[in-house]
């Protein structure tokens, strides 16, 4: 119990919370982007639409959605309040000098580059989750079955020019946060090893290339046909 109440209390503890919640959301986005890359299909939205009504409503499903709300709010939680105590330990005046990996400009602006994907998030989620979940919804019938039309409500929104740029460009935010984030959260668990440190770096800064830019050529894509 002891090692749980350290979790939350200790600066080591909310370190590796962080890291914890954030390589659980990386294998939330990967899931993510691989039901919305149904939307690339040529077929009138049917098998994103049959899809995010099984994700929606069964029952697994939305258990592990409070998870990941809960996730989300415990990452933020914890950027903040660690963010804050580096602040105050630094001092008014900051460090004159940061050397080495540290300074990497990824790494120096996490704070920044989360702050665009929770303002890209409570767009996101205001305009899908929102309206999946409490609005209004267009329904189609495959089969004789009925379903929400959410590939309306997409198709809706990337139609819009000045959309799809503001997503290509929070796209390029979690891309970064990612290239940081990643390999930084095995390094807080002390999961390193000379051996595998290559593959994770790797494995890492290829993640944070290639899920948002495959996102963004989702509304490009929608957009352009
Ligand atoms: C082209 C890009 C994207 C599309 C088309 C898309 C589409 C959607 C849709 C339709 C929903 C509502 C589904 C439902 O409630 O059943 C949803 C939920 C969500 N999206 Fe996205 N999404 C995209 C990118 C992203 C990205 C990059 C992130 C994170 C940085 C993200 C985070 C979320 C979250 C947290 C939810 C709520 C999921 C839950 O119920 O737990 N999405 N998205």
């Amino acid at each position: 119990m002891k090692w749980f109440i350290d979790l939350f209390t200790s600066t080591l503890g909310r370190k590796a919370l962080m890291a914890l919640t954030g390589l659980f959301l990386v294998l939330f986005l990967a899931v993510h982007l691989a039901g919305n890359l149904q939307l690339l299909k040529d077929d009138g939205g049917r098998a994103f639409n049959i899809y995010a009504e099984f994700m929606s409503t069964n029952p697994l499903i939305q258990t592990v959605s409070k998870g990941n709300f809960a996730f989300i709010l415990l990452h933020i939680a914890m950027s903040v309040y660690l963010t804050i105590k580096n602040r105050q330990a630094r001092g008014p005046e900051g460090y004159a000098i940061t050397s080495g990996k540290s300074s990497a400009w990824t790494s120096r602006n996490m704070g920044i580059l989360g702050t665009l994907v929770l303002v890209f998030l409570v767009i996101h989620l205001k305009d899908f989750y929102g309206q999946m979940h409490f609005g209004q919804m267009e329904i189609v019938e495959y089969e004789g079955e009925s379903y929400r039309n959410i590939y309306a409500t997409v198709s809706y929104w990337f139609d819009k020019e000045w959309y799809v740029a503001v997503y290509v460009f929070c796209m390029a935010a979690v891309g970064f946060h990612l290239w940081h984030g990643f390999t930084s959260a095995f390094q807080t668990l002390g999961w390193s090893h000379p051996k595998y440190n290559p593959v994770i770096n790797f494995v890492g800064k290829a993640f944070a290339v290639v899920v948002p830019a495959l996102f963004a050529l989702i509304p490009i894509w929608m957009y352009l046909n």
